[in-house]
């Protein structure tokens, strides 16, 4: 069984094509950048309308398979921008209809979390999703993955990003801040903001900018990553210990940091738990991931009528049913 999946969420477009055994076929991504500021979802809807076909067709040649030989179509059906979701249900529905192939809508944070699952032999993980719009613990329970805590305000990424802003740093930010931290040598108070178990970023990021006068850059990112990496760590291992888990797996964007990675790998390896990191294309928005959990999705008996292919820009993790568990 093969299954190509759509991603079009925000700023990415992404083509991923995947087999039964997970192995990635194909997994073609296109950013959109604005120029300044932050994303325009119109604008990058447009752009995903644009350079869609081409990324579409780049997949399929890099799969080496014919259009035929796909088995099953997947997108993601939420949460993100409105039109940018559009754009890329659109694709789907085409592609099904034309192809006479069933079509399954995903849930984009489920698809983060089912990736790794997919990769690794892990079987019932912990996930610290982190990515710009979303920062949430995740597990699963009782034929849902459950969220056991979340940001209340801005995703971590979005505050790396606007932080990076600030500092006049290239878009997105979090890469550079991961380099200028590891230079950084003074950590400097920040509020740590753990709240049960949510977190919040919004406070730290207008104190982490009121330092940018004092203090070096250096010193303000690495104390910023300090700060909030410890908060999803504490979050993280305390939604472990509730459920016996042995097993800890990042997802998103934030989760190809280095710093991130090895204060999870100190906290489970503190448990004799395992932590499982996907590499870095699987990490970020990506087709792949989305092809992957719509396979497991038709395999399970989904396929959706296109009466049931609106998107849902709040899509919430735990109004998937599961079924494929
Ligand atoms: P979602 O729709 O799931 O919220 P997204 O659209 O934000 O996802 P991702 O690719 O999952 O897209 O994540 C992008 C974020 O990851 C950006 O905010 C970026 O700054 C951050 N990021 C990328 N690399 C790193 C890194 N090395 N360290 C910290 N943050 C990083
Ligand atoms: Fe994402």
């Amino acid at each position: 069984m093969i299954c190509l999946g759509i991603e079009s969420t925000a700023h990415s477009f992404g083509v991923g094509i995947v087999d039964e055994q997970c192995r990635i076929l194909a997994n073609e991504t296109i950013m959109y950048s604005p120029k300044q500021g932050g994303i325009h979802p119109r604008e990058a809807a447009n752009h995903h309308a644009d350079k869609g076909p081409a990324v579409l067709k780049l997949a399929m040649e890099k799969a080496g398979i014919s259009k035929q030989e796909i088995d099953v179509v997947a997108f993601a059906q939420g949460p993100g921008l409105g039109p940018c979701l559009r754009t890329g249900a659109t694709m789907a529905r085409a592609l099904s209809l034309t192809l006479k192939k069933p079509i399954v809508g995903v849930n984009h944070c489920v698809a983060h979390l089912e990736i790794g699952r997919g990769m690794f032999d892990c079987q019932d993980p912990v996930l610290l999703y982190v990515s710009g719009g979303n920062t949430q613990v995740i597990a699963f329970a009782n034929g849902k993955y459950r969220v056991f805590g979340e940001t209340l305000d801005i995703g971590i990424g979005n505050m790396l990003d606007k932080f990076g802003r600030e500092m006049d740093m290239p878009f997105p930010a979090g890469p550079t801040i991961e380099k200028m931290a590891r230079d950084g040598d003074q950590y400097l108070d920040l509020p740590y903001s753990v709240k049960g178990m949510d977190i919040a970023f919004s406070g730290i990021l207008t104190a982490a900018l009121a330092k940018k006068e004092k203090h070096k850059i250096e010193d303000i990112s690495h104390s910023l990553q300090e700060t909030t990496f410890a908060m999803l760590v504490e979050v993280t291992e305390r939604a472990m210990a509730h459920l016996g888990t042995s097993e800890v797996l990042l997802g998103g964007g934030v989760a190809q940091n280095k710093r991130l990675q090895e204060m999870v790998t100190i906290m489970a390896s503190e448990r004799d738990a395992r932590m499982f990191v996907p590499p870095g294309p699987l990490c970020s928005d990506n087709g792949a991931m989305i092809a992957w959990n719509g396979l497991l999705m038709n395999k399970a008996g989904v396929a959706h009528d296109i009466s049931e292919t609106k998107v849902d820009q709040r899509y919430r993790t735990d109004d998937v049913d599961v079924v494929w568990r």
